[in-house]
């Protein structure tokens, strides 16, 4: 089991499999308290997760099956990923003395930036096909949260004018709003849904995020403010094989990418920006220098080691594309396991929503992926959820305690749609599912749901 990850420029990444020191870490861990980044409305769920333990074993009491337990369907914490790296993970171990410097080692690129990760993130890249990294640079940030605030610096820092407006077409992902204006910055601030946004207004600059595959409607986008003397962001975290066709290389000014979204590690809280203007590069690892002094060493060396595993485990399959149709080796390949894993809850998902007539769900078109070979749809991270019969269709989810995401959090006033996270656990999903089925079989029709649902 140790072969991938022993070589390169982390050395020090020994395979660490001991059943017992698994266990120690479990129990340490478990004293710790998990804080789930802007999850506004956390609530008790089941999943109660584990770090470091076991998650889908240990997980078993029945009494997480009672009616009144809280499904949190509302954020988006990967941990449908848990179940792959459970089984065929290699653990890693750092040493005691590694990355006590503020600095890294080989310093070529940044003090702060690990050689390795770089090269890791380039051969990811160039194993998927999904971005272009040559001669573009690479800046690592605190998840690609944090790298969002310092494209927002590096684009709007030299700008004379009032704060940049910051817009994104809507339904837009819930936390650009709260990003962009909780440091009530002087430089930019939040202008809302792109396509409102004034082309008369263009000529004094702005900032549009571009999300696709979009959080939360799973739809693939391009910018839609017209205008010359904008700053394009360009926010990738789901352009990945399992959650969308891979059409071509992405190749935009700003692209935003994430490990939580990649491989499902979004505790290490490690993101990375492909940039291609060295001014914009340099403002960006200003921004994070001053802000953080960096990612931590410690969660570079772990992002370098996922992705290099990932990246061996393939390369023994030869080269692109590797086909899908899950044979029992390749359930063991990342892209492949979570395809298959994402493709089989949108199918029950969608065969009880087609089955009855309260809910609907977004259609995907169909797409050549490169990576696979193979004609693929997109199967998203989240599922945005319409309510048929229904005025208001958190609400309605919360009737049978299932906590989602309520449209005004993306931009949109309607609140017959409600975003669901598909990426929670199994344990979880099966119970949604569930509770999900109890609905689509009893339909309300009272007056006030009637007028409102033929408003629009
Ligand atoms: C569209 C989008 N961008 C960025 C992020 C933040 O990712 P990270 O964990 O890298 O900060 C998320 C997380 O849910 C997301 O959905
Ligand atoms: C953008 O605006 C210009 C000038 O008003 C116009 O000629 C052009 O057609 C517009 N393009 C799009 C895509 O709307
Ligand atoms: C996956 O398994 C199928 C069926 O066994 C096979 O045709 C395909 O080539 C495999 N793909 C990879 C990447 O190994
Ligand atoms: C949903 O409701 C329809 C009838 O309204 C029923 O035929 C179908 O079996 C239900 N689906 C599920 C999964 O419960
Ligand atoms: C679903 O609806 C049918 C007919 O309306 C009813 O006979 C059945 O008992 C219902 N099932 C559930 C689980 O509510």
């Amino acid at each position: 089991m140790s072969g991938p990850v022993a070589q390169s420029c982390c050395t020090f990444l020994v395979p660490w499999i001991t059943k017992n020191r698994i266990m120690v870490c479990l129990l340490l861990v478990n004293l710790v308290l998990i804080f789930l980044y802007f999850d506004v409305r956390q609530s008790s769920s089941l999943s109660s997760p584990n770090p470091g333990g076991k998650p889908e074993e240990i997980n078993t009491d029945s009494s997480s099956h009672a009616p009144d337990s809280i499904i949190n369907a509302d954020f988006g914490d990967p941990v449908i990923f848990e179940p792959y790296w459970l089984e065929y993970g290699i653990d890693m171990a750092i040493p005691a003395w590694h990355s006590i410097s503020y600095l890294s080692s080989h310093r070529q690129i940044s003090p702060l930036i690990e050689d390795c990760l770089v090269d890791e993130i380039r051969s990811v890249h160039r194993l998927v096909g999904n971005a272009v990294t040559q001669n573009r640079h690479i800046i690592i940030g605190a998840g690609s949260s944090q790298l969002l605030q310092a494209a927002f610096y590096a684009l709007s820092v030299n700008d004379q004018s009032p704060p940049l407006k910051v817009v994104s077409a809507c339904p837009f992902y819930s936390a650009y709003p709260l990003m962009t204006d909780f440091v009530q910055s002087k430089l930019y601030e939040w202008a809302g849904d792109a396509m409102d946004f004034e082309s008369t207004s263009t000529r004094d600059g702005y900032i549009e995020i571009v999300n696709y595959p979009n959080n939360p409607d799973g739809t693939i986008r391009h910018a839609v403010v017209n205008g010359s003397s904008g700053g394009l962001i360009h926010d990738l975290a789901y352009y990945w094989p399992q959650y969308t066709p891979i059409t071509s290389p992405a190749d935009h000014d700003i692209m935003l990418f994430s490990l939580s979204k990649f491989s499902g590690h979004a505790g290490s809280r490690a993101g990375w920006a492909i940039v291609k203007d060295l001014k914009v590069a340099q403002l960006m690892s200003k921004h994070i220098m001053f802000n953080t002094i960096g990612l931590s060493r410690d969660a570079q060396a772990r992002a370098a080691h996922i992705m290099r595993y990932v990246v061996h485990q393939y390369s023994q399959k030869g080269s692109a594309p590797y086909r899908l149709k899950t044979g029992p080796d390749n359930t063991t390949l990342l892209f492949h396991h979570a395809y298959d894993t994402l493709e089989h809850r949108w199918k029950e998902l969608r065969d009880l929503v087609v089955s009855g007539a309260r809910f609907t769900l977004q259609d995907y078109p169909l797409a050549f992926c490169t990576f696979f070979g193979e004609t693929t749809t997109t199967h998203p991270a989240f599922a945005w959820l319409k309510c048929e019969q229904d005025r208001d269709c958190e609400e309605l989810l919360n009737s049978v305690n299932i906590r989602s995401r309520g449209a005004h959090l993306f931009g949109i006033l309607d609140p017959q749609y409600t975003r669901i996270s598909m990426i929670l656990s199994l344990k979880e999903f099966t119970v949604l599912l569930s509770r999900l089925a109890l609905l689509n079989n009893s339909s309300q029709t009272n007056c006030e749901s009637m007028e409102l649902t033929t408003k629009r």
